[in-house]
């Protein structure tokens, strides 16, 4: 079947994961020759990569679905693509709810779309959703930015947090190879990009699974060894990585941080709940003491640091003083970006099937005092820039101002100021703040006169 003036277009939910894994996918549908199509209506090939993290990201994709499949009945040749974790959760199963998908993919396949497709092209209706040994990518991702880039390093979890699908969904942890990143990274930069985030759903688990141990018996396949493996690749300016999990998040990795240049001073870790006992619940092997002696050893090596995180409210038990000492948790830190949700039970994990859950009013009532909370601290933790000259690498212009072009700062803050970004895309510029919000600021440009 030739694929010429065939046209795509790719709906993605979720996390970066899913983002870093839909650009593969488009670029290998693009090698095979199809172009991107703006609107799902003017498209042959419709792909969503689905998220499967909380319930309502589920329902989503229902409601999609319908619409498209309703579409193939009048457009026979239309091909419907199920991709990522609700694919892989639902598997076969999603055929028989909705009969007109040709394909439903788990995220583990997501390199494979051109074989899977030659299937659907042969007239099968295709499942690929059986653990893999996934191989290693030599695709030519269609990255939505020229200027920044995300770059995989572990996929899957090895953790079993009581509330969470996703060791279900993504499988167990598999690194890639430090020469693979390294060689990733070098194409980007020979492409001009100017920044990398290091992606991982527990970055900190990287090379547990690689072999290399040094003499003295430490595993040599860290993620502070990868960071200094990567870190010389001329022409990338700026490291990241995410996410960092608290029970691995170690002292030699900050001080590597703090001393390696290109690696930005912005650390997500997420904490989930401010409570000894809900931690216990939900298994996530850390305590409350433990997080803060991680932000402090942070602070201490870095004052400046930005820490951002995610946090459960409503969790099975969670009782008012539990929810407070989150609460007190967050007060405390001072974040400069949180990620709060409700707690929604998942198909196959733990906590789902116990039956202290609370009420859907409780949960809600939790989140909006939580989110006050945050976005208080977040625009205290803004003040700090006022005045301030901050490093900004430009990325695009400001879509609500064509006068102005926004980028981030090093600690993660978009930023506004007036420029041209013909001149400034991908440039590292100084900026003089004048406004602060709690998670944006504006500025002036400095000129190096200044
Ligand atoms: N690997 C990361 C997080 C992955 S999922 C970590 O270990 O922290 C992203 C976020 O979704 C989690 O941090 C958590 O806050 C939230 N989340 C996961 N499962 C959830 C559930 N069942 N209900 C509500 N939020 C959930
Ligand atoms: Fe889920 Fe826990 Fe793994 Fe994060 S570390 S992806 S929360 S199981
Ligand atoms: Fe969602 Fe899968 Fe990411 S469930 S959060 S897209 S790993």
């Amino acid at each position: 079947m030739t694929t010429s003036n065939r046209r795509y277009h790719i709906t993605t939910f979720g996390c970066q994961m899913n983002k870093a894994d839909s650009e593969r996918m488009a670029g290998i549908l693009e090698t095979m020759g199809f172009e991107p199509s703006e609107e799902p209506h003017d498209a042959d090939l419709i792909l969503y990569n689905t998220c499967t993290i909380r319930d309502n990201a589920e329902h989503k994709v229902y409601s999609y679905l319908g619409r498209q499949a309703k579409r193939k009945h009048e457009q026979p040749n239309l091909t419907l693509i199920v991709a990522g974790c609700v694919a892989q959760q639902e598997g076969e199963s999603l055929l028989r709810r909705v009969p007109e998908i040709d394909l439903v993919m788990g995220p583990q396949h997501a390199n494979r779309l051109q074989d899977l497709l030659e299937q659907v092209f042969d007239g099968n209706q295709v499942v690929a959703t059986e653990p893999i040994q996934i191989v290693e990518d030599i695709t030519k991702p269609r990255r939505d930015s020229t200027v920044t880039a995300w770059v995989n390093v572990i996929y899957g979890c090895n953790e079993r947090c009581t509330y969470c699908v996703v060791p279900n969904v993504r499988g167990v942890e598999q690194s890639r190879t430090p020469e693979a990143i390294r060689a990733e990274i070098e194409e980007l930069s020979r492409q001009g990009y100017k920044e990398v985030t290091l992606l991982g759903q527990n970055i900190d688990a990287y090379g547990r699974d690689l072999p290399g141990v040094t003499p003295e018996g430490r595993h040599q396949n860290t993620l502070t060894d990868l960071l200094e493996y990567v870190h010389d690749v001329p022409g990338i300016d700026r490291l990241r990585f995410a996410t960092s999990h608290p029970r691995y998040f170690t002292e030699r990795l900050i001080k590597a941080c703090a001393r390696l240049p290109k690696v930005c001073e912005h650390f997500h870790i997420p904490f989930q709940s401010g409570d000894n006992e809900v931690l216990k619940a939900m298994a996530r092997g850390y305590t409350q003491e433990k997080y803060r002696r991680i932000i402090d050893t942070i602070r201490h090596y870095m004052p400046d640091a930005a820490i951002s995180a995610d946090a459960i409210v409503g969790f099975p038990g969670e009782t008012e003083a539990q929810f407070e000492n989150t609460l007190k948790l967050v007060a405390d830190i001072g974040f400069d970006l949180l990620n709060t949700a409700a707690y929604s039970p998942r198909p196959s994990t733990p906590a789902a099937l116990w039956t202290n859950q609370l009420s859907e009013e409780v949960k809600s009532d939790r989140l909006q005092r939580l989110n006050q909370l945050v976005e208080m601290k977040a625009a205290e933790r803004s003040q700090r820039y006022l005045g301030r000259i901050e490093e900004v690498l430009v990325e695009d212009q400001n879509p609500k101002d064509p006068t102005q072009v926004m980028g981030r700062t090093r600690g993660n803050r978009l930023t506004f100021f007036p420029g041209k970004i013909e001149e400034l895309k991908g440039q590292s510029v100084k900026v003089k703040i004048s406004e602060v919000r709690a998670f944006s600021l504006t500025g002036e440009r400095m000129m190096n006169a200044e």
